[in-house]
């Protein structure tokens, strides 16, 4: 009876800690997703620079924290997309935000050219803020072996190897005047589910980057350098090809509002609220969700194949009638 007793008073206790934890864990996760303050970005210097700008994501950010009144370094490889986002930057703000531009294809320059390119284009300038958020993944759910070597080559390049030499190009200014923030554009396909079939290179770049952040993170944090990894899920831009936005589904402007907000805050984030009920879920049900994923992918490609057949037959039929 004592025995029986003690177990039950023992599961008890360990049944509220747990759930007072869980608790604590949400209460804190509603504050950091709604109420908490977002940082003046501007405290950490008065220019951005910002990979990836011309579209999407990285496009609706600079828009985003142009509007917190920073000042921008563009870069991107299309110059005309440059060009256009500049201008539309300065119609929207007029002269209360500079603009520079870097034209650099992150896919073809080495590491060194990178580095010196960003360095050249922001020397005399304050930096403050760096956002490594180009990216590249695969155009259609692919097996690994299907992945051609230049694809293969560009996705290393720009998601990888562009965020290490781009990080090179400002850490030092960084740390001169002992202040600055550093976000990495990760991915939850690296970080909520145990492996993503048929994207497999995209998600491994994006693995690297969460811990290549949490690492430096520690490295510089008492040196006024706050380091983030950002790991959202999915956003209706140019590299998902998803047109149709809602409330699982951000828009890359609704997306870029609630990454701000979380700038300089947890190494590692999850900023859009549905994003990070989303990977409650994948994570609780991991085995279910790659099962569910890996049958999803090759239903895309089945599809993508059904597509490409259609339209070759239709070629056929012209040129024999
Ligand atoms: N969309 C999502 O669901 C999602 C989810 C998780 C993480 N992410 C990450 O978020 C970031 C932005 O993604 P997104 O959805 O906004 O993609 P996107 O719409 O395809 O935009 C990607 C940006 O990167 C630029 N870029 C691509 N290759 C480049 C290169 N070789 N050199 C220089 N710039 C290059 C693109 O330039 P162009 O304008 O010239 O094409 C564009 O500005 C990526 O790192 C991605 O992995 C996206």
């Amino acid at each position: 009876m004592v025995l029986a007793d003690f177990l039950i008073a023992t599961a008890a206790i360990l049944g509220f800690i747990s759930l007072f934890k869980n608790l604590l864990a949400f209460a804190r996760w509603l504050h950091a997703a709604f109420l908490r303050k977002p940082k003046d970005l501007r405290d950490y210097g008065s220019w951005a620079v910002v990979t990836g700008a011309t579209d999407g994501i990285g496009k609706a950010l600079v828009f985003e924290l142009a509007s917190k009144g920073l000042n921008l370094v563009l870069v991107g490889r299309n110059p005309s997309k440059l060009e256009a986002t500049s201008r539309e930057l300065s119609d929207r703000f007029g002269a209360t935000t500079e603009v520079k531009t870097v034209v650099a294809d992150l896919a073809k320059l080495s590491g060194e050219e990178i580095a010196a390119a960003i360095a050249g284009a922001t020397e005399g300038i304050d930096v403050g803020l760096l956002v490594n958020n180009a990216g590249l993944s695969y155009p259609y759910a692919m097996y690994f072996h299907e992945v051609d070597r230049e694809l293969m080559e560009s996705i290393l390049r720009v998601n990888l190897n562009a965020a290490v030499w781009v990080t090179k190009g400002v850490i030092d200014g960084m740390l001169k005047k002992k202040r600055g923030a550093i976000v990495n554009m990760g991915s939850g396909s690296a970080l909520y589910i145990s492996s993503f079939p048929l994207m497999a290179l995209y998600a491994s770049t994006k693995a690297f980057l969460a811990t290549f952040s949490r690492s430096i993170s520690l490295e510089y944090e008492r040196q006024g350098i706050d380091v983030q990894c950002q790991t959202p899920l999915f956003i209706a831009t140019k590299m998902t090809r998803l047109k149709r936005q809602h409330v699982f589904i951000p828009s890359a402007e609704i997306f870029s509002r609630a990454s701000v907000r979380w700038i300089g805050y947890d190494r590692m984030c999850n900023p859009y609220w549905s994003h990070s009920v989303q990977a409650f879920v994948t994570r609780t049900l991991d085995a279910i969700i790659v099962w569910g994923l890996e049958r999803h992918m090759k239903g895309w490609r089945e599809a993508r194949e059904r597509r490409i057949s259609r339209s070759s037959n239709m070629v056929t039929h012209h040129e024999i009638s």
